[in-house]
């Protein structure tokens, strides 16, 4: 039996809730709604929007910018999204490339053998990376309307267009095509809320307004004790004393990622699991990647360690700038306020939904108390 709990994307059964997310998210697609998926790091934007597309059963690109830096990166990944796209609107004949080449203009179509089966390939004609990538949208805009289909473009870790020269004409491209489309849907998700912000909150650049945010929360409580159970029935045929759900839940606080860091190791054991068992499986995870985690912290200002250092014995902190935090961390006011900003621009503090302030990383906090 496989492991429940993966690290890498949840798919399938290994999937928990996330419903509203998803009614919210699948309303926006059958109503040509752009979508921002915002979180921080690792608390699941990939694996809800790709489980999404799998269930809306409706074509889709997947394009990719974790760490696209360059504009021929860029136009690439742009490329490797949009070319099994097309490959399912359209049959592999020769007919079919010329109407390819009919709405992708600046680009060469051939035929290559894709994840599985021969797909369409198109290749730039000329160096102009923002000439190919107006193109790009444009033409898949148009094909997609051709063959009366709809087609969601998941634009992933879009916060890394900003490093390069080209991202003022992705933006462009795109806002003219989403402005005026009834057949593309855009899903735009990252993990950066600042440089996120930058593009899609500034009123002179293109993607000002376009879309319907969602910011990601954890997953509750409620739907991982029945997720949890569920997974711990099919293994050990019972369920988990509730002080031992506690002790999860208390490491990992709801974070997706460290949940499944200690289920995944959890869920190998042949007997279920004791207390103890979770309390060695986090002391052992966290051990090793102290050095990690340390090496992390080094980067920051000794304020900003002091101060980040405080919320995680406090647990979280509703007025930073208040007397008793001021005579706990006996830093300056403006010190504070500016320390604040900046953990929080690098995704170090956030404030959740009524107001606390609090770390963002469970393990970095652990750590921190040590
Ligand atoms: N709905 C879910 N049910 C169960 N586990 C989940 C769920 N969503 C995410 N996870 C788990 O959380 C971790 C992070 O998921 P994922 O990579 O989708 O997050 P992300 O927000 O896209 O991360 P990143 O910021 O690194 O891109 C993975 O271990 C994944 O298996
Ligand atoms: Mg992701």
């Amino acid at each position: 039996m496989s492991n429940p709990f993966p690290l890498s994307i949840a798919k399938g059964e290994d999937f928990c809730n996330r419903k509203a997310e998803k009614e919210r998210i699948t309303h926006n697609v059958n109503n040509i709604i752009h979508t921002l998926l915002v979180s921080p790091r690792r608390y699941g934007k990939t694996s809800l929007a790709l489980k999404i597309l799998q269930e809306a059963e409706l074509t889709y690109a997947y394009i990719d910018f974790f760490m696209a830096l360059t504009p021929e990166k860029i136009v690439t990944r742009i490329i490797n999204g949009i070319n099994p796209t097309i490959s399912k609107l359209l049959p592999k004949t020769k007919r079919a490339i010329r109407q390819i080449e009919d709405f992708f203009k600046s680009l060469r179509v051939g035929l290559q053998l894709g994840q599985a089966n021969m797909e369409f390939s198109l290749t730039p004609i000329n160096q102009d990376g923002a000439k190919t990538i107006w193109d790009l949208f444009e033409g898949l805009d148009q094909l997609a309307q051709k063959e009366n289909k709809k087609v969601i473009v998941f634009m992933d870790e879009f916060q890394d267009i900003i490093h390069t020269s080209l991202c003022d004409d992705i933006e462009a491209a795109i806002r003219h095509v989403a402005q005026k489309t009834s057949n593309l849907i855009f899903i735009f998700s990252g993990s950066s809320r600042h440089l996120l912000s930058k593009i899609f909150d500034d009123k002179s650049r293109p993607l000002y307004k376009l879309c319907d945010r969602l910011n990601l929360e954890r997953i509750s409580r409620k739907h991982y004790e029945q997720f949890i159970q569920t997974a711990a029935k099919h293994k050990w045929q019972g369920a988990l004393a509730n002080d031992v759900l506690e002790q999860i839940f208390s490491y990992s606080k709801y974070h997706p990622y460290y949940v499944n860091v200690i289920c995944s190791r959890l869920w190998r054991q042949r007997l279920i699991p004791k207390v103890t068992d979770v309390v060695n499986t986090w002391s052992q995870y966290a051990e090793e990647e102290f050095g990690a985690v340390a090496k992390e912290l080094d980067a920051l200002t000794t304020n900003q360690r002091l101060i980040l250092q405080t919320i995680a014995q406090l647990g979280s902190v509703k007025e930073p700038t208040a007397q008793a935090f001021l005579q706990l961390v006996k830093l300056a006011h403006g010190s504070i306020t500016q320390a604040i900003q900046s953990l929080t621009q690098k995704d170090y503090l956030y404030k959740t939904s009524n107001g606390n302030i609090t770390l963002v990383d469970p393990l970095t906090a652990w750590v921190l108390i040590q």
